[in-house]
């Protein structure tokens, strides 16, 4: 047929120009977390963390009472979990430390043995296949011993983590290049504290969450410059933290504001202390809560101030900015009385902004995720904008489902769309991103969602004790993406010619 000819030849000119191929260094991985694949919470001399005593404490949070006792298995089957990195063609493999595995008292007063070989064996086993370790210091899993000190809110937790980060690259750095210190502040600071689902489930609106905020940013940097000082000239590694941040768009032209507002609230809490200029919390969101702080008769502003010497000590930690990107939402101003009420600043006191989706935005099966392929460039720009040329790697970014079919078209099409946008953003809009890391390797423990809801490019059998894995057709796809480095992929239309 003519016009499939013309397709075809039009897709091979854009195969030799090359306009759909990603940049030649460019890299691509798939991330898990501790948490969520290793299971094995009690063997050897492994504490608890956090996350073991929520989920055995309050099944009734959890659906189907779910917990990351068993999770995946990877504790026994790491071998299986790389080779499907290797078969996949990866660069990369992004994984997370448990904290209490590898330091079970919390403090470097004890390292476990096994711990440590644990995460040698994967570092060294990727390395054999010419995979580079991407390694997550820190993805929810505190050490329960700790949280009953006070956790994330005591202000000591900054030089208990940067005592851990130490242990780590001390054990890890001469292998591993590419450090993330926290995933997420966002969630184990704001959703934890501000509505209780996350660990450790304590619900402290407006007070709880900002301690955390500001000890994260301080722990993050201390461990930044314990690299600095102590490993990096040996070691020559890149050290950033992972943020996730929804693309949040003005409802109708007016909300501009609204919208600029709620953006400096997500991202900018954990962005504008590390990557901007001048430092410390983002202008707007300080004043906003230091207002309604002395309404409330306070002394004293909730958000807790960093002070000169710490601003220093946070600005311009960073070697590269992880971003975890999954969806969007839409903003405008509270009328007088209405309540802001939905994820992601569900329960959050201080911001007076309604947030909604757009009609046409198709909902997966989580209930937060909205399919927003734009947002993905949107939020590019926009860190471009408000940080500056900082090369970006994407570490997470996937599509949830809640039936285990293998063949997983929405997936396919999510992840397709998204690298549409990855590479509109680098090349209209010359972002400097580096690399893109698919959420995520295999199914896994969804937090409070359980094993309900899936992610995986591969599917796990979590009613077989083997917890077999096996490959959607989101895995043959991402494979044939990184191949062809490209997202003309495999030539499929040329061959049936
Ligand atoms: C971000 C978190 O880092 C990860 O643990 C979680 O599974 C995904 N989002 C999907 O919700």
């Amino acid at each position: 047929m003519w016009w499939l000819k013309a397709v075809v030849i039009s897709a091979s000119v854009c195969l030799v120009l090359g306009k759909r191929d990603f940049p030649p260094d460019f890299v691509f991985g798939a991330a898990s977390a501790a948490y969520q694949v290793e299971g094995a919470w009690n063997v050897s001399d492994k504490s608890v963390s956090i996350w073991d005593y929520f989920a055995h404490t309050y099944p009734e949070k959890i659906v189907n009472n779910a917990t990351g006792d068993i999770a995946c298995d990877s504790y026994n089957k790491w071998k299986t979990d790389i080779e499907l990195v290797s078969e996949l063609g990866l660069h990369f493999y992004r994984f997370s430390i448990s904290w209490t595995r590898l330091m079970p008292t919390g403090f470097p007063d004890y390292i476990s043995e096994d711990g440590k070989r644990y995460y040698n064996n994967i570092i060294d086993t990727l390395l054999e296949k010419k995979i580079q370790p991407v390694v997550t210091m820190y993805h929810f899993d505190l050490p329960q011993s700790l949280q009953d000190l006070g956790g994330w809110t005591n202000p000591l937790v900054a030089d208990w983590f940067a005592n851990y980060a130490r242990v780590v690259f001390s054990l890890f750095g001469d292998r591993v290049k590419t450090w993330l210190t926290l995933n997420e502040p966002i969630s184990f600071c704001d959703i934890a504290y501000n509505v209780g689902t996350q660990a450790p489930g304590y619900i402290s609106p407006g007070i709880g969450n900002y301690i955390c905020n500001k000890n994260t940013m301080l722990a993050h940097a201390k461990a930044y410059r314990v690299y600095d000082k102590e490993f990096r000239s040996k070691q020559n590694g890149k050290v950033s933290l992972a943020n996730q941040i929804l693309w949040l768009e003005p409802d109708t032209d007016v909300d501009g504001e609204a919208a600029e507002k709620a953006r400096q609230l997500m991202g900018g809490m954990y962005s504008h202390p590390i990557f901007s200029k001048q430092g410390g919390w983002p202008p707007v969101i300080e004043k906003i809560i230091a207002e309604k702080s002395k309404e409330e008769g306070l002394p004293y502003s909730r958000l807790p101030a960093f002070t000169k010497e710490e601003i220093e000590l946070v600005k311009g930690t960073y070697d590269y900015m992880g971003f975890n990107f999954y969806t969007s939402r839409t903003v405008r101003d509270a009328k007088p009385g209405e309540k802001i009420g939905a994820w992601p600043f569900e329960g959050a006191p201080d911001i007076d902004i309604v947030i909604g989706v757009r009609p046409e935005w198709k909902q997966t099966d989580a209930w937060w995720l909205y399919i927003t392929p734009e947002g993905i460039r949107k939020q590019l720009a926009w860190l471009k904008k408000e940080y500056g040329d900082i090369e970006i790697l994407i570490t997470e970014n996937g599509c949830a489902s809640s039936n285990a079919d293998v063949d997983d078209e929405v997936r396919v099409q999510y992840y397709k769309e998204h690298l549409e946008q990855v590479l509109l953003a680098i090349k209209e809009d010359g972002v400097k991103v580096t690399g893109y890391t698919a959420w995520t390797l295999m199914d896994n423990y969804e937090w409070t969602d359980g094993y309900s809801i899936k992610f995986g490019l591969h599917h796990v059998d979590f009613e077989n004790p083997n917890r077999t894995r096996t490959p959607r057709s989101s895995a043959d796809y991402y494979a044939s993406v990184v191949k062809s480095h490209s997202l003309d992929v495999n030539n499929k239309i040329i061959d049936e010619l």
